[in-house]
């Protein structure tokens, strides 16, 4: 019997919360790592060997050797990609022999980016805030049945194809009232279809026969998912989401894997909880705490360069997340930005209408309505980032996590201590 197993890796918050570093850790281990959902709205950080990388589109698994795919799930904007890609090229990452992008995803255009900024604009101050991607109006065509795909490209009318998908949203472009200047479009669009010549040299696959391939040769496919479950577009705050389904379930669509196939979940999720972009978050701070964790834990957008914003961790929601998620294995990470910290709070519960309940609500949107209610723990104080064992854990540090544990009823299997590829503790 093939037992071969796709894993699957996601966040558990808001996004940013370590993923690109444990894919980079968890690499070796797999044959194959793949995208499944999500496009450049991503920024997946590794540090190794005193580099740092940031990732939007291609998977976390590129500089170990692996096999890496872009799945069918993914949206793929060829110009960010091209850049991104010339980039590791440069830096000496063999990409075009490591890389496969399925005929199945879709492509992000110039005007998906205008529709974004302009659906942005037109909200005003209900705003998503969101990447400016282009993410959004993607995933509407896609889902509305008008998108183009990867492997469109290698079709004769390709051309065509792109004008009559320009066209149309031009008109809607106009209707809401942001006609763009001619010459910018006709820039960007230039930039777009060399970006695309440069596309056709990459290795288009069939992504869900390709992946079920290696899994009938015996291969281990690793699936990294982008953003967090609190931005899933069915489970998430919305609409304060993200366009996919980023829980674990997404890693079927969007690689085109069976659910029996789904081996092992790893949840990952920072020691506090941060936001970026608008929408609900119960737990967020306003104050010289959340100011340090952002200092700390240096946390600016890897995309876009917004604060993120902070609080404590919240286990209502994390709850939430191992439940959809069915995750078997907890990732804590940036555990050292709270060394400094004298005691710590984790939400327990939130009080609602003066009931208290553990279970994620069905709105979090009045966050006057919402209150987190908040066990203290004792803090470690105590420089984490240069443990190497477990054996060195400071008991306070050991109190948090088996608390952790315990609330969400599933063991914590790796603990990271910093951003580097080094500073990561399995349990
Ligand atoms: P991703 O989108 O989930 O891959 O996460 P991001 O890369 O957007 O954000 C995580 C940030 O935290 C990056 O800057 C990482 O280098 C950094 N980081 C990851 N793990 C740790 C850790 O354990 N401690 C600290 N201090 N930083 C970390
Ligand atoms: P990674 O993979 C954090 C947020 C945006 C916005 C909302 C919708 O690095 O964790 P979009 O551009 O997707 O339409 O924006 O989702 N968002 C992220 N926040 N990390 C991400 O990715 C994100 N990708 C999108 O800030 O609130
Ligand atoms: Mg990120």
């Amino acid at each position: 019997m093939n037992t071969s197993k796709v894993d699957v890796l996601l966040g558990l918050q808001w996004g940013d919360e370590g993923k690109g570093k444990v894919v980079d850790v968890l690499t070796p281990r797999y044959d194959a790592v793949a995208r499944f959902q999500g496009g450049p709205n991503a920024g997946h950080t590794l540090e190794f060997d005193g580099r740092k990388v940031v990732l939007r589109s291609i998977p976390s698994g590129v500089f170990q050797g692996n096999v890496n795919v872009i799945g069918n799930g993914v949206v793929l904007d060829p110009v960010l990609f091209t850049a991104e890609a010339r980039e590791l090229i440069d830096a000496g990452t063999p990409l075009h022999e490591r890389l496969r992008i399925s005929r199945k995803a879709h492509l992000i255009m110039p005007t998906h980016r205008l529709l974004d900024a302009a659906g942005e604009k037109a909200m005003g101050a209900g705003k998503i805030g969101t990447t400016g991607k282009g993410i959004g109006p993607t995933y509407t065509d896609k889902i509305s049945r008008h998108g183009l795909r990867v492997g469109d490209i290698e079709a004769p009318d390709f051309a065509e194809r792109y004008t009559a998908a320009r066209d149309r949203h031009l008109r809607q472009l106009e209707r809401m009232g942001a006609t763009p200047d001619a010459a910018l479009l006709a820039d960007l669009e230039s930039k777009w279809m060399a970006a695309i010549d440069e596309l056709r040299r990459f290795t288009l696959v069939d992504s869900e026969h390709y992946i079920n391939g290696l899994l009938r040769q015996g291969k281990q496919v690793l699936a990294e998912g982008a953003q967090g479950t609190l931005l899933d577009i069915d489970f998430g705050s919305y609409p304060f989401v993200t366009s996919s389904n980023t829980v674990a379930a997404g890693a079927c669509t969007g690689l085109g894997v069976a659910p029996g196939r789904i081996g092992r979940v790893y949840g990952i999720f920072k020691a506090y909880c941060t936001r970026v972009g608008s929408g609900p978050f119960p737990t967020e701070l306003h104050d010289a705490t959340g100011a340090e964790m952002r200092d700390r834990g240096h946390e600016y957008g890897a995309v876009t360069g917004r604060e993120r914003r902070c609080g404590w961790i919240d286990l209502v929601a994390l709850r939430y997340a191992v439940m959809i998620n069915g995750v078997t294995h907890l990732i804590m990470m940036k555990s050292d930005v709270l060394d400094t910290f004298d005691t710590i709070r984790a939400c327990t519960e939130y009080e609602i209408g003066g009931t208290r309940t553990p279970d994620f609500p069905y709105s979090i949107d009045d966050a006057a309505a919402v209150r987190p209610v908040y066990t203290e723990l004792p803090g470690w104080r105590t420089d984490l980032t240069a443990i190497t064992s477990p054996d060195e854990f400071p008991q306070a540090f050991r109190d948090y996590i088996a608390f952790i544990e315990r609330e969400l009823g599933v063991p914590v299997a790796i603990v990271s201590v910093g951003p580097d590829r080094a500073q990561t503790i399995e349990l």
